[in-house]
């Protein structure tokens, strides 16, 4: 059976408000891949790892969730990041929906904490986000999704594979950090990051012709 938020809602309130409140922010961006849909994906995976857990705060994981990418709603995301800017924006958020400065800095941490680059995942809580989040790129479903990704942020495909490739590679060396994660994984995000290296290597080495551009149709500059 699937897990759903009707008993957590129950028992904190807050989270229904926390839950509107980021499909608002979200609907209004239009983002092609980091929209609501994502996030609710990821919140179905965070509560199928977290069932699988021992002493998971609810009330600091399902609003971490809901807000980890948030930071793609602020223009601070292209200075500083969308993990060090959403997490500012989403201690923001809750501050204004009655959450304690305490478990404000427990989601800040999470989301903070959730690409595994501005720091490390400490807490359970911080550990299912960052799992569940790296588990929406760990299937072939991902090598159609990526398009999303390019035109979301109009990025050459260089760039996109670079970062594709460059990010599985931590993320694998680093491991994920629970065991329904590392099941539901199956070793699936090394296949994508193998996939990505063949598609690198096809169009720089193999098949040049994929880079042709309207200038090399002219000696000098097309008319
Ligand atoms: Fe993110
Ligand atoms: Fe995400």
């Amino acid at each position: 059976m699937n897990p759903t938020l009707d008993e957590h809602i129950q028992r904190d309130p807050r989270i229904l408000k926390v839950y509107l409140e980021a499909r608002r922010r979200y609907s209004e961006f239009k983002f092609k891949h980091h929209n609501f849909g994502h996030v609710t994906r990821d919140l179905h995976r965070a509560l199928l790892i977290a069932a699988d857990e021992e002493s998971v705060n609810y009330n600091i994981l399902i609003p971490s969730v809901l807000l980890h990418d948030i930071g793609f709603c602020t223009p601070d995301f292209r200075k500083l990041g969308h993990d060090v800017a959403g997490s500012r924006l989403a201690m923001e958020i809750l501050n204004d929906l009655d959450y304690s400065g305490e478990e404000c800095a427990a989601v800040g941490h999470c989301i903070h904490a959730h690409k595994g680059k501005a720091e490390l995942p400490r807490t359970i809580e911080a550990q299912i986000l960052y799992d569940a989040d790296v588990l929406e790129k760990a299937g072939l479903v991902f090598l159609i999704w990526g398009g999303n990704v390019i035109s979301e942020f109009d990025e050459s495909i260089h760039d996109f594979l670079k970062r594709e490739i460059a990010d599985r590679g931590s993320e694998i060396d680093r491991g994920l950090y629970t065991r329904k994660a590392r099941e539901l994984d199956g070793g699936r995000l090394e296949k994508v990051r193998e996939i990505f290296q063949q598609v690198s290597k096809e169009i720089t080495e193999e098949r040049p012709d994929y880079e042709i551009t309207e200038c090399d149709l002219w000696q000098n500059s097309p008319p």
